[in-house]
């Protein structure tokens, strides 16, 4: 099968693209608005897009109350989405009023961050605090603007539960962090594999 996008285009019932850049983190995103309330929602489309300095970003489509809250506040934290979470995580993404506490919602416990205002998820395995970079309107190939809202952020506090931490390493496997797939599907990460790099096997890990 071959297609172009033209016109937003896919011969196929629901457009695949989602479902071949997969499986996605998720970030679970905690702000604060301009008055102080809690927010809680998932965002798949989102990445780290830098490490040293640390960086994450994510996409709304519109002007969501996270993008929203963090381009406000200038502050947003990135809680990760696991297994265990994963029906409060799905509850977290309605579409609520203004000012309606996430959190509260989905029955999730609130702890308090140590750098900036937002909460984060307390039963969550690990959590980022940070500082917004920029929060910009993307833009389409004929420079025409999208609505599509690119939020990009600068980790400056980690927390991780002593529980998964191994060895001197965060393990991931034993975390089981979800990942977004196509349609209605997500996966589990519960395993990993080992790749050293061929031309520096020595390479120390940063
Ligand atoms: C797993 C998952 C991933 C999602 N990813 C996105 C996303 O990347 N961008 C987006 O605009 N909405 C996404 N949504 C929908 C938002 O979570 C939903 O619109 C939510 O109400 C936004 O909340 P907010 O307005 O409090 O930010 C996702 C929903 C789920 C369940």
């Amino acid at each position: 099968m071959f297609y172009t996008e033209e016109h937003g285009y896919s011969p196929l019932r629901f457009d695949p693209f989602k479902a071949i850049i997969a499986p996605r983190p998720i970030g679970w995103i905690s702000t604060l608005d301009a008055d102080g309330k809690p927010n809680l929602a998932p965002y798949s489309f989102f990445n780290a897009i830098s490490s040293r300095p640390n960086m994450i970003g994510f996409s709304s489509g519109g002007l969501k109350h996270s993008p929203r809250n963090a381009s406000e506040t200038g502050e947003f934290v990135f809680n990760l989405s696991t297994f265990d979470l994963m029906n409060e995580m799905n509850r977290t993404a309605e579409d609520v009023d203004d000012g309606v506490n996430e959190f509260e919602l989905a029955g999730l416990q609130m702890a308090p961050c140590k750098l900036v205002r937002p909460p984060r998820v307390a039963a969550a395995a690990a959590a980022l605090e940070c500082k917004l970079i920029s929060c910009t309107e993307l833009i389409d190939l004929d420079g025409r603007p999208t609505d599509r809202w690119w939020v990009i952020g600068q980790v400056i506090a980690t927390h991780i539960n002593d529980r998964f931490i191994k060895n001197g390493r965060f393990d991931t496997a034993a975390a089981r962090p979800l990942g977004r797939c196509g349609y209605h599907d997500y996966t589990v990460v519960d395993d990993t594999i080992e790749l050293l790099r061929t031309d520096k096997p020595e390479q120390m890990l940063r």
